[in-house]
């Protein structure tokens, strides 16, 4: 078989779905580049709201993505978004942006301002030797690289999911994200076709790491 020297994989889930813990953690066992492209959309809701930018004003959140400079900065294994030269703070979690956030990544123009920024991750990987891209978000298996050569879907119970987020300490609606991160027009979360689909509600990470990983290893060609 043919080893791959790079490789992209694709995880997409609701909130809480387990996307972060397992991709963090494929990050590190196969020394891939890690994505959080939900921290991109926080950093732009937050910098939207700290410009006092309403998402009901197009015109007004047009002016400001037109004033924005999006730029990368790899920390350890993982792509950071700055914006105009500056890191996003702890403010990216906070309950308003949890609020909020789903707004925001409703509106076309701003799916396509972190467009070319989210595919440019791949380039940022390889010339940082990683062995590849690790991203995770809503749409990255259909719309940002549904060429991926592994793509995930993550999905578990919504009570189970809001229980996870009071485990980290943090107050978050799941399901009413999930709805309106679902049923918006451009780019809704769903399960894109040929994804491979995980039910992780009864799972530990370790164990949907564990499948997962046996499904990216032989994408390496390694088995
Ligand atoms: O992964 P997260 O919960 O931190 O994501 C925050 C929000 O960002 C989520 O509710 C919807 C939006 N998002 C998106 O629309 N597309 C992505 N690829 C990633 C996140």
């Amino acid at each position: 078989m043919v080893k791959k020297p790079f490789i992209i994989v694709a995880i997409d889930g609701g909130a809480a779905s387990g996307k972060s813990s397992t991709s963090l953690a494929l990050g590190e066992r196969f020394h891939l580049l890690h994505s959080d492209t939900g921290s991109y959309y926080r950093a732009l809701t937050a910098e939207m709201m700290r410009l006092g930018v309403s998402p009901d004003d197009l015109a007004a959140v047009r002016a400001a993505l037109g004033g924005l400079r999006l730029g990368t900065r790899v920390v350890d294994r993982s792509a950071r978004i700055e914006i105009s030269g500056r890191q996003p703070g702890g403010e990216i979690r906070s309950r308003e942006v949890n609020d909020a956030v789903s707004h925001f990544a409703a509106i076309p123009e701003l799916r396509t301002a972190l467009l070319e920024f989210q595919r440019g991750q791949a380039d940022v990987a390889r010339k940082g030797g990683f062995r590849g891209l690790v991203m995770e978000g809503r749409d990255i298996g259909s719309v940002i690289f549904p060429d991926a050569d592994v793509r995930f879907f993550l999905h578990a119970d919504p009570k189970e999911r809001e229980r996870r987020r009071v485990r980290q300490g943090q107050h978050d609606r799941v399901a009413e994200r999930d709805r309106i991160d679902s049923s918006r027009k451009t780019a809704p979360l769903s399960c894109s076709e040929g994804a491979i689909s995980i039910d992780t509600t009864r799972l530990s990470i370790a164990e949907v790491t564990d499948a997962m990983a046996a499904v990216v290893d032989r994408a390496f060609g390694a088995s």
